[in-house]
């Protein structure tokens, strides 16, 4: 993008975050920026050119590139915002659509951020992905004293009926069920104890996947994990369990269309047991299945790597060159998503301190909105992906 459209879209943007003091949030969920114009009327002539952006390299192939975003962060930097519709073509919401956000209350729902970016994503031509209907994190305080064996399955219905079929339609595709799996619980068939398996059993995965299809025919229906990258035995353990559910899940007719990868590498550590063709059988094997792949929360914790910021963040991008190379030579692999686009916004600053006390450096932006090498990394490995057959979905 030239840095006139860059400087323009970014005017048209802070312009329009001056204007969001003015946003209010109408009952049909449209928001009013003042003066009667809309956001989408608002931001409908923003250059759309994002030629040189991951987006538009992943694009070239057939693959969606986005990120993770925040309402916090998305409502109220105007700089980051722009940053995100130039680099992005898809949007997944951080947190506004888990229980936590969504449920202040079992009698309540509260949709105000989830819809401020569901809208946001319309008006910038982003695509909008869930994230997640169901997982054992993430969920509101008064769920333990109140959900139980005897409430569970209606809990379950109402709450996915009614948080798809508000977005049915609009949706890209959902995070149905996030991180089921759990080896070291020891059940046979790699299950986690989670209260959803306590009160519903095992067919709560499938019963989940069945209420989204019900509420959105279109939505790509997805199961969600983590720790499938590398080749140390627990994370074998997980892709072996994995595929034995999504095996289970097919051969039962579970209306489930892609398998998730959140992929949070870690380099040093596990990350020396990279085993490029043992993960490329995974990733056949799961497209045999006939399900698509999507890389849905990729960065890397860097808390191990040196605290001189270049040789971190080339170590930074060769976790993602390496990675990506691998997974994108997969034609299931459809989309990639990072965890957040820039280093001023990521979870790994506080959930994973480093010891010297330094902000983390995760992702392809730094905390200035600057590309990083890895920004070109991931470019790089757009660029040499092989073509995408399919239109990308
Ligand atoms: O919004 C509340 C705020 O009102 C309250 O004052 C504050 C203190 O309790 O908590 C705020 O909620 C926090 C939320 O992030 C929003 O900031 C939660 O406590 C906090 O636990 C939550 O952390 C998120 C975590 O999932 C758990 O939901 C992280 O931001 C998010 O990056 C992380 O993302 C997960 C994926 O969903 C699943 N895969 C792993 C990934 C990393 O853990």
């Amino acid at each position: 993008m030239t840095k006139h459209f860059a400087n323009s879209r970014r005017q048209v943007l802070l312009g329009l975050q001056a204007l969001a003091g003015l946003t209010t949030l109408t009952a049909l969920g449209q928001f009013r920026l003042g003066w009667g114009t809309t956001m989408a009327q608002a931001t409908r002539n923003l250059p759309k050119t994002r030629e040189t952006s991951l987006g538009i390299r992943a694009d070239a192939k057939g693959l969606l590139y986005g990120a993770a975003g925040r309402y916090r962060h998305l409502s109220s930097d105007a700089a980051y915002a722009a940053a995100f519709v130039q680099q992005c073509s898809i949007l997944v919401p951080e947190n506004e659509l888990k229980w936590q956000a969504l449920r202040p209350a079992p009698d309540q729902f509260d949709f105000q951020q989830a819809d401020w970016l569901a809208n946001f994503a319309r008006a910038h031509d982003l695509k909008f992905r869930g994230h997640t209907l169901l997982w054992h994190i993430g969920m509101p305080k008064w769920f333990k004293t109140t959900v139980n064996r005897q409430n569970a399955e209606q809990f379950l219905r109402e709450h996915i009926t009614t948080v798809v079929s508000r977005y049915a339609g609009t949706m890209h595709s959902w995070d149905v069920v996030n991180e089921a799996i759990n080896p070291g619980d020891g059940r046979a068939d790699g299950l986690r104890n989670t209260a959803w398996l306590k009160f519903l059993g095992p067919d709560y995965i499938d019963l989940a996947f069945r209420l989204a299809a019900a509420a959105d025919p279109q939505a790509l229906l997805v199961y969600n994990d983590f720790g499938l990258d590398y080749d140390t035995a627990e994370e074998e353990a997980r892709r072996v369990a994995t595929l034995k559910l999504l095996e289970r899940l097919k051969s039962q007719g579970t209306p489930i269309h892609a398998l998730g990868i959140q992929a949070h590498l870690l380099f040093g550590g596990d990350a020396t047991s990279f085993n490029v063709s043992k993960l490329r059988s995974f990733l056949k094997a799961v497209a045999d299945l006939g399900l698509k792949i999507l890389i849905t929360e990729l960065d890397v914790k860097d808390q191990q790597l040196p605290s001189d910021i270049s040789e971190r963040d080339d170590l930074v991008a060769k976790a993602y060159e390496d990675y990506l190379t691998t997974v994108l030579s997969e034609p299931a692999v459809s989309a990639v998503l990072t965890w957040g686009l820039s280093d001023c916004y990521t979870w790994l600053t506080s959930y994973r301190p480093r010891q010297d006390g330094a902000p983390a450096r995760p992702l392809p932006l730094d905390a200035q909105l600057q590309r990083k090498p890895a920004w070109y990394a991931m470019a790089q490995a757009f660029d040499q992906a092989p073509q995408r057959p399919t239109p990308r979905i």
